[in-house]
């Protein structure tokens, strides 16, 4: 898979459960990126490529412990297969040129979600991520955290309801609380910010993160 040597760009990611405006806040991040003059990319997982997409239709259409056929080690291949894919194509060439990638989900979720949530060995996790993303890890990650009351509400309001959104609430807050372990065993990669605030609040958060990692890169 890719090799990340020498990357000079910065990579930042977004992570959260459903519903915590993962996606609002990772397009106003890369709208503040632009307007600085930065050449930034969005992309998001599972997706960002054709084949990305594809794998992305098939896992939430399919995943799920009850009534799916999926079981949690395949659900983690796909996901992990899709994660290959965008950084070989996408991520690994943008750091190369030097400019901001901006991930909405990235290899945390896979630790997050199939591993705290469906509970795949985390060992198997961090081995595949390690396979599929050749090393590369972001340089920030933001986790908008959110109770799962909260966050369900919202994705269901937005008519966005996938098969993950339809697991059960203890399977949520697994995943919050895996989230919630991951940031405070590295709390330098990790940006905690309470997604109850207002999108403007939140974006500002973020930004005040943001911002010094990019003059340092100059
Ligand atoms: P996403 O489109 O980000 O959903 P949302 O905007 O509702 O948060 O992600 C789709 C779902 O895929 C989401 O419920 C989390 C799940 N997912 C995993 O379970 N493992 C993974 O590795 C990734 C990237 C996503």
């Amino acid at each position: 898979m890719a090799q990340i040597a020498g990357q000079s760009g910065l990579f930042i990611t977004l992570e959260g459960g459903d519903g915590a405006g993962k996606s609002v806040q990772s397009n106003a991040l890369l709208q503040r990126l632009e307007e600085r003059g930065v050449t930034a990319v969005l992309t998001r997982e599972p997706g960002g490529t054709p084949l990305g997409e594809r794998l992305r239709d098939i896992v939430l259409s399919l995943a799920g412990s009850g009534d799916s056929p999926l079981h949690p080690l395949i659900e983690t291949f796909l996901f992990v297969a899709a994660r290959a894919e965008l950084v070989e194509r996408v991520i690994a060439p943008a750091i190369a040129r030097g400019d901001v990638v901006v991930c909405d989900r990235f290899a945390d979720s896979t630790v997050a979600y199939q591993g705290f949530g469906r509970g795949v060995e985390a060992e198997v996790i961090e081995r595949l991520n390690e396979i599929a993303t050749g090393g590369l890890r972001p340089k920030l990650t933001v986790l908008l955290d959110l109770s799962v009351e909260a966050g369900l509400a919202r994705a269901r309001a937005a008519g966005t309801a996938d098969r993950f959104e339809r697991e059960a609430v203890a399977f949520h807050e697994r995943v919050r609380a895996g989230y919630q372990t991951l940031a405070e065993r590295e709390p330098d990669r990790w940006l905690l910010v309470d997604a109850r605030q207002s999108p403007d609040a939140v974006a500002e958060s973020i930004w005040r993160r943001v911002e010094p990692l990019l003059k340092r890169r100059s």
